[in-house]
Order: structure tokens, then sequence, then C-alpha cells
């Protein structure tokens, strides 16, 4: 990589250059910090599982806000390099779609829940923009129900989707699972991306009914 070409680079994404300096796995960790900052997401001693965490980004930054009293479950289907200095991580290989994966971590978790749920998952787009609608979808039903399997009442779900006609839909399906359900697109997202982040706070077990009226007023895009 010649220097020119990082100079240009870090010219248009100073949040790449900002994660070499940092020395951080990618620039996603800008994105979840912006989040955590915003939102207040994590505390000393959560326990959090990230789906979708290769290269570990995220994880890096869960690391420094949960301590070594915590629990972190990283989950990708590429194999992500251990944090070898940090006890309390533990990494899943696994197809989120796969059983197997759902099962390897109901063995570490036992009985116990989790406080806070995190997903950058990012399918492969296809560039057809119905079908890769129709594909995140699929991808935030999965994360659902890892939410109904593994959070604890009234934890925190952080989602990446994307913009497109499925938003109103999925809302309205997190929106009978918690009380309050926020878009948010952090500053350090790409802003060609379409790509934005559901936070949603306070998890209801019980599904709550939810008319359609009430939850397209309730839902804030908050920029
Ligand atoms: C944007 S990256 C995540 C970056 C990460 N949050 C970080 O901070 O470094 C999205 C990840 O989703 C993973 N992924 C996509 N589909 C998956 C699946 N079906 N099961 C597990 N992981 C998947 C990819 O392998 C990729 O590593």
């Amino acid at each position: 990589m010649t220097k020119k070409w990082r100079r240009r680079k870090a010219e248009r994404d100073p949040f790449y250059e900002l994660a070499k300096k940092k020395g951080v796995r990618s620039r996603a960790y800008f994105k979840l910090e912006n989040i955590d900052k915003r939102f207040g997401i994590f505390k000393p001693g959560d326990r959090v599982i990230d789906l979708g965490a290769y290269p570990g980004g995220w994880l890096q930054y869960i690391i420094s806000r949960i301590g070594i009293d915590g629990l972190l479950i990283g989950v990708d289907i590429n194999p992500i390099k251990p944090f070898e200095e940090v006890p309390n991580v533990v990494l899943v290989q696994g197809d989120i779609f796969e059983e197997d994966t759902f099962a390897k971590i109901e063995e570490i978790l036992g009985e116990n829940k989790v406080d806070v749920i995190v997903s950058d998952l990012s399918p492969n787009i296809t560039g057809i923009w119905e079908l890769d609608t129709e594909i995140i979808y699929d991808y935030n039903m999965k994360v659902l129900e890892y939410a109904e399997r593994f959070l604890e009442r009234d934890g925190i779900l952080v989602m990446k989707s994307f913009e497109g006609r499925r938003v109103s839909n999925i809302t309205r399906k997190l929106k009978s699972k918690f009380r309050h359900v926020r878009i948010y697109k952090p500053k350090a997202s790409r802003k060609r991306s379409a790509e934005i982040y559901f936070i949603c706070m306070y998890y209801r077990p019980k599904s709550r009914k939810t008319s359609n009226r009430s939850s397209e007023e309730e839902s804030v895009f908050i920029p």
C-alpha cells in the first residue's frame, strides 16, 4: 500500500486511520463506541453475546467496557484470533443459522442468560436490492430468536439492519418484545452505506400486542 494511497484513504475515511492508530482490529470498533456513548449499552460485569464478531473490533470495545468480571461470547462463521490475555472471552465458530451454533452457546451459558446481545452480522450482499432486503430480514429474525432464547428480562439488543421496505416490519416485531426501540446511524458508519442499527432496550420476554399504527408512530430515527 503506497503512502499516497493511504493518505487518500485516511482523508476519505478518518475512522480507518483511527483504527490503525489505536491498534484495534476493525473500524467497526468506533461504531459501537458511538452507540454506547449515545445509549449507554454496557456496564462492568455484563454478560454479552456478539454475533458476527470477526475480526473482533466490537469484541475489543466490549472487553474494555465489561471488565474482567463480565463474560463475552463472540460468534462468527470465520475463525476469530483468540484474545489470549483475556480469560473471560469465549469464541464460537459457526453459522448463526445452524442449530449447532445455538447449542454451543447454550453449553457455555448453562442456565444463565445475558444482559446484552449485539449483532453486526452482514450477509454477502448480492447488489439486488429486493433480495438483499429479504436476506437481512432473515438475519434479523434469526438474531431475534437468539434474543428470545438468551436475553435476560430488561436486557438490551443492538442489531445491524439495512434501510429499506422491511424496516417498519422489523420495528414492529422488535416493539412486541422490547419497551424502547430506536433506529440509529452511528457517525462512524460510512455515509453511502444503507446500514442502520436497531437499539432495543428493556426486553420483555412475553409478547405484547402492538397495533401497526402505534408502532409506526413510536419508531424514532435518531440521525
Ligand atoms: C461487518 S462484519 C463484523 C465486524 C465486527 N463487528 C468487528 O467489529 O470486527 C460482519 C460479520 O458477519 C459474519 N457473518 C455473516 N453471516 C454469518 C453467519 N450466517 N453466521 C455467522 N457469522 C456470519 C461475517 O463473517 C463477518 O465477519
